[in-house]
């Protein structure tokens, strides 16, 4: 990678340092006693447009104001804004970096040494990341030491050039003769001179994930987090800022997003002055890291965009990079098989004539690929076992895998398979031969979850055990997808190969450890799809979309249910990622009747498929779903690859548009989830081309986009009742 000392999008001029990418700007300066402060971060400025001291917050009193050395412009780090706060040296409030060294004391003292600017981004070692070409990104590292422990810290910062995103994570490296722990480093700081924001989040439960939330900040501490050892249902490693007057496409968006599918903690705090400092990365809770001398750490990566065109802005930018910097593969640029799945279709009850009778009734309507679900190895029957034991069950599939997928290849189908891979049953022949393998700390019981126990990630027989067991089954047949599931969370996390002192690194280390497991996978089968699960929508991160381009989104299948999941999951994640499937009515998880249409209306806001018996649906049932297999092919392009919005989102209604990147075709669908008796229904769309026409080829209406985007699609003369829901397609002329 070439150095430079300019770059186009980062420039460092009397001692400030400016990163543009994309309409956003950030500064930060190095002062004159080497910290850095954070001067700015937001909408683009010109060049050479800031003045520290304007905006040097007030020490109110010196006595309780630690003042930094006399020639600084920082006039105490306790109120000042700052790039990466640190513990114990006067900044009171959460630090961003807390670490022991040899004297026992946890106080860390970052001084500026020096800096490269380079074209492009490095990758993070074992981690998963956002990539550019050189050509798309600048990347600035800071060095920042602290002499008392010879900590060196290289802040990391990528500039995007055409999309207003900003990447951060930290290195660590111990250049001094001891060790020290980190106890905690988080990837990112973001400090705030305002705390004129509502905190946007996400989250939910099983069954009920990404939920939206919008709160003001308030003074004193908040936390977004999971500890886990999971990114978790509960809430996801994303939050944003919002300005009060920002809206769905309007006003000013920071948002932040953690690369990492592991124990993550986003802390915000507003401070006595109303500052606000936002801090992202891994959970301190329960983590410790030993350096040794000369060892390094890298923390995960922290996304940061910024929008002026509200949420909506914010989830597009966050969309198009996901797409094109951070899936990768074959698949990140292929419309993805329409499946259909067993699961809710059979749960543990199948055998290979069953999946036949499906795959036999789902081909000649057109859907690609039947994937077996749970079940299919050891002696599994229902949830009680088998986990481990990578092994065809003899019982269900008695002519082996080779053979159902040498059949449902003549049927014109791909193969799909589910693995729960980290996972072992205390009633497994893997338990049984290996009990030390299970996460568990000695002297303590292991607590059961749906009756398994975790694998330790962190080992390397462990990694090598299930790498020979999922290459052989892959080998064994035909097999062009794998659902990666993953079913309870960490408890007891300990490893029987760390040393006492290194045992607060296993939850890092199994993340590790399960990065280093699907990048060898998918090294050995490049053309493999993975789809990412955990009991649904429970590790739906960045971390996991670099190398399973879709995930399934929830367990609920429920449409109604789905339209505010699907909605939520939005705010971050691209259409195309969002595994959602049509299922029975009435549904397994609400038992609410939905008509078929709407089904697979609301499926066809994700990565399309099925999940339902189809062996014994009526002849209607089964036209109607080669109808909506047709049109979601046709469309599945646009939904990939098109510009999302969130049209309406009330309770009693949900609409969204995807429109095609070249404006060509617009897809608007609706959903009226409770009926208001004489209401008008008119949607307004978003980002036509005003001054062009759109044709609907269904009514044979003609628009304005002007008309579209400003008067609105009357939707009224529909008549749509509960839960019924529309799709129109409209060309540009
Ligand atoms: C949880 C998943 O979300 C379901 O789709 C299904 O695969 C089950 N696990 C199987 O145990």
């Amino acid at each position: 990678m070439l150095e430079k000392q300019l770059s186009q999008a980062i420039t460092f001029k009397d001692n400030i340092f400016h990163l543009r990418s994309g309409g956003s700007s950030l500064l930060m300066q190095v002062t004159k006693s080497g910290y850095l402060a954070h001067l700015y971060y937001g909408h683009i400025l010109p060049e050479g447009s800031y003045r520290m001291e304007a905006f040097t917050p007030p020490i109110g009193s010196a006595s309780f104001a630690p003042n930094t050395p006399k020639e600084d412009e920082l006039l105490s780090l306790s109120t000042a804004l700052l790039e990466y706060p640190t513990y114990g040296t006067g900044d009171f409030r959460p630090s961003a970096i807390e670490a022991t060294g040899k004297d026992g004391t946890a106080a860390v003292d970052l001084r500026y040494r020096s800096h490269k600017i380079l074209s492009g981004k490095p990758p993070i070692p074992g981690l998963p990341a956002t990539y550019a070409a050189e050509s798309e990104a600048d990347t600035l590292e800071i060095l920042m030491e602290d002499a008392h422990t010879g900590l060196l810290v290289t802040l990391c910062y990528t500039a995007f050039r055409d999309c207003p995103v900003i990447t951060r994570s930290v290195r660590a490296e111990n250049q001094g003769d001891a060790p020290v722990v980190l106890e905690r480093i988080y990837s990112c700081c973001a400090d705030f001179p305002t705390s004129d924001y509502d905190l946007v989040h996400l989250w939910g439960s099983w069954a009920m994930e990404r939920t939206i939330e919008r709160t003001p900040l308030g003074h004193g501490g908040r936390r977004i987090s999971s500890t886990r050892g999971s990114s978790g249902h509960f809430h996801n490693p994303f939050a944003a800022l919002l300005g009060k007057e920002a809206g769905e496409e309007t006003g000013e968006a920071f948002g932040f997003s953690l690369v990492y599918s592991g124990s993550f903690s986003i802390e915000t705090e507003v401070d006595f002055l109303g500052q606000t400092r936002l801090l992202c990365g891994l959970n301190p809770d329960g983590f410790g890291w030993t350096l040794a001398p000369g060892e390094r750490f890298d923390t995960p990566e922290t996304v940061m965009v910024y929008s002026d065109t509200g949420l909506g802005g914010m989830s597009r930018c966050f969309h198009k990079l996901y797409m094109n910097h951070l899936i990768r593969g074959p698949w990140r640029d292929r419309d993805r098989p329409i499946l259909i799945n067993n699961w809710e279709a059979t749960y543990f009850e199948f055998d290979e004539q069953k999946l036949l009778d499906i795959a036999r009734a789902a081909a000649p309507l057109g859907i690609d690929m039947l994937v077996m679900d749970d079940g299919w190895f050891g002696h599994r029957n229902d949830d009680h076992s088998s986990l481990g034991d990578w092994y065809v069950h003899k019982g269900k599939l008695p002519r082996g895998l080779g053979e159902l997928s040498d059949q449902l290849h003549a049927l014109g189908m791909k193969m799909g398979i589910w693995f729960e891979p980290e996972m072992i049953s205390p009633d497994s022949d893997l338990y049984r031969a290996h009990p030390d393998w299970a996460l568990q700390i000695p002297g303590r019981e292991i607590s059961p979850a749906r009756w398994q126990y975790v694998l330790d990630m962190s080992r390397k027989d462990v990694q090598d055990y299930l790498f020979e067991r999922l290459s052989s089954i892959l080998n064994s047949a035909k097999i062009e997808y794998v659902k990666w599931d993953f079913n309870r969370n960490l408890t007891e996390v300990g490893s029987a190969l760390l040393p006492p002192e290194r045992q607060k690194e296993v939850g890092h280390r199994y993340m590790l450890g399960l990065y280093s497991l699907l990048e060898r996978l998918l090294t050995a089968f490049p053309e493999l799809l993975l789809e990412g699960c955990s009991g649904g929508g429970g590790r739906f991160d960045p971390g996991m979309l670099y190398y399973s381009p879709q995930i399934w989104t929830s367990d609920d299948t429920d449409p109604i249910e789905r339209l505010m999941i699907q909605a939520g999951t939005s705010v971050v994640y691209p259409p195309s990622t969002m595994s959602a499937h049509v299922s029975a009515s009435p549904n397994h998880q609400t038992g609410r009747v939905n008509s078929l249409h709407t089904r697979g209306i609301v499926a066809m806001g994700g990565s399309f498929g099925y999940e339902l018996d189809i062996s014994t649906l009526s002849d209607e049932e089964k036209e109607e779903i080669a109808r909506q297999v047709k049109e979601y092919r046709a469309c599945a392009g646009i939904i990939r690859n098109g510009d999302y919005y969130r049209l309406i989102s009330t309770p009693d209604v949900y609409a969204w548009e995807t429109a095609a990147a070249d404006r060509s075709t617009v897809l608007v669908s609706c959903c009226v989830i409770h009926t208001r008796v004489q209401q008008t229904l008119i949607v307004k769309l978003r980002g036509l081309d005003e001054n062009a026409w759109y044709h609907d080829p269904e009514s044979g209406n003609i628009y304005s986009g002007g008309m579209l985007m400003h008067a609105g699609l009357n939707l009224s003369a529909l008549g749509l009742r509960d839960r019924d829901a529309v799709m129109i397609r409209l060309e540009k002329i």
